[in-house]
């Protein structure tokens, strides 16, 4: 066994330390309470018989749709049956459907074997409850976990629609510095001790929002010495870690350990998502961690949203009881494939065109390279000319706090295919080049 993994196997020894979650909750995650109207009809839809007098779900008679089937890559026939069809036309449970949930259980026992599951004795039972894919499950994570003026620990650059979700909460992202091997802890510890003497008006933070598998805008996957690391810091300061995990099911080989698998106290919220490996439009993922959180979440669904969408739920879960968890994982690694292969034509393009303008790592998996510009301090300038020459990128800008200049790229390597991206790079080198050659003559940048 390598030192690297005896560091997690100590660590995983540890004792407890269960977090403090009602003081960490928000005031809303605090206040927050059952759909009175929703539990009044939890009966009818977990199967209980009664004459149906209290409910608004709508009769089946004149609902148009009454026969849904669909087909698969392989070709086998999915149909749902009247009684699926009639759910899918109806409402559904908040916490999503009991079968769908079961299979994902049975997923993370196999892929992550959580502390909370593994150690029989653990005081917090482990919860995994149906979202309406990440971006709700981050809002509502927030909802539950943050009051307005909070601060919010996250890597230095970070998935830019969390930075805007945090406009909307009045709640500050607080960037700590992140290498390829994740979040620096002893930054982390530096920025936590010091924060009563910096920050004498507002309240350290209990939340870190974190990509930690082949990240969004930077592909980075964190090491897994880092991760016990971090999380170390994350139990000392008493940290609710919310652990987005968008692409790990695209790591390009063996997948990386998660936050969840060193979990020890139960202080990790997991968001999934069916979206890059299903299909994104089915609005459908799922959020596992400790139940007094994934509880309230559940309650601020049943306030928010309802629930999940149910035919997405009942045709996901005929795809994965047909496929079982052993052809769920080579689909998964077939997927990945998918994208290395366009990686690595992405990766010989930049070799190409872009060495001596630019320079970027290969990434572990997911969908992006992150390229650092040589000599150009604002990239949003590039991404426009880039944009006016027919090729699409993003800005480093996106990515960090405040929306700050940066000498950052991210380029998408999910969508193009290869003639395209060879096209699409040598483009982007000439906008480079000539955006140099102007900032030479007029002696800025
Ligand atoms: C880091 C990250 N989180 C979440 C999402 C959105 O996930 P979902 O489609 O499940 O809402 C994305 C999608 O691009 C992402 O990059």
């Amino acid at each position: 066994m390598s030192s690297k993994s005896n560091a997690v196997e100590d660590h995983l020894q540890s004792a407890v330390h269960l977090p403090n979650y009602w003081e960490i909750l928000s005031k809303a995650g605090k206040r927050i309470t059952d759909n009175k109207l929703r539990s009044a009809g939890k009966q009818y839809l977990t199967g209980g018989k009664s004459i149906m007098l209290s409910g608004g779900l709508p009769n089946q008679k004149p609902l148009p749709i009454k026969k849904i089937q669909f087909t698969m890559s392989d070709g086998h026939e999915i149909s749902l049956s009247d009684k699926e069809v009639a759910h899918a036309n109806s409402y559904g449970l908040s916490e999503g459907i009991t079968e769908l949930r079961d299979w994902l259980l049975g997923l993370h026992k196999l892929e992550h074997k959580p502390p909370q599951l593994t150690r029989k004795d653990h005081p917090e039972p482990f919860a995994l409850t149906i979202t309406n894919g990440i971006t709700d499950g981050i809002r509502t994570c927030f909802h539950i976990l943050l009051d307005e003026g909070d601060s919010v620990l996250m890597e230095r650059e970070t998935y830019s629609n969390t930075l805007t979700l945090l406009q909307l909460f009045a709640a500050s992202p607080v960037a700590v510095n992140t290498d390829e091997d994740g979040i620096n802890a002893k930054d982390l510890e530096a920025i936590m001790s010091s924060w009563p003497e910096v920050h004498p008006h507002s309240k350290r933070p209990r939340v870190m929002y974190i990509t930690p598998a082949c990240s969004n805008p930077t592909g980075y996957t964190w090491s897994e010495q880092n991760m016990v690391n971090v999380y170390k810091v994350c139990r000392k300061y008493d940290v609710i870690i919310i652990e987005d995990s968008a692409y790990y099911f695209l790591q390009f080989g063996e997948r990386q350990r998660t936050f969840q698998s060193i979990d020890v106290d139960g202080r990790v919220i997991r968001l999934d998502t069916f979206s890059k490996t299903i299909g994104a439009g089915y609005r459908l993922g799922w959020i596992s961690g400790p139940s007094t959180l994934t509880d309230r979440y559940v309650l601020s669904m049943s306030q928010y949203t309802a629930h999940p969408c149910v035919l997405s739920q009942i045709m996901i879960n005929h795809i994965l009881q047909y496929w079982g968890y052993e052809t769920f994982n080579k689909q998964m690694i077939y997927t990945s494939e998918i994208y290395r292969n366009n990686a690595e034509i992405l990766a010989s393009a930049l070799d190409k065109y872009l060495t001596g303008l630019a320079t970027w790592s290969f990434p572990r998996g997911g969908m992006f390279m992150w390229l650092k510009i040589n000599d150009i301090a604002d990239t949003s300038v590039i991404m426009r000319e880039a944009s006016q020459a027919g090729v699409s990128l993003i800005s480093g800008d996106f990515f960090v706090p405040e929306f700050k200049p940066t000498c950052y790229i991210r380029l998408s390597f999910s969508m193009a295919d290869m003639e395209d991206i060879e096209q699409g790079i040598k483009i982007f080198a000439d906008v480079i080049k000539a955006k140099k050659k102007e900032c030479l003559c007029n002696g800025t940048q």
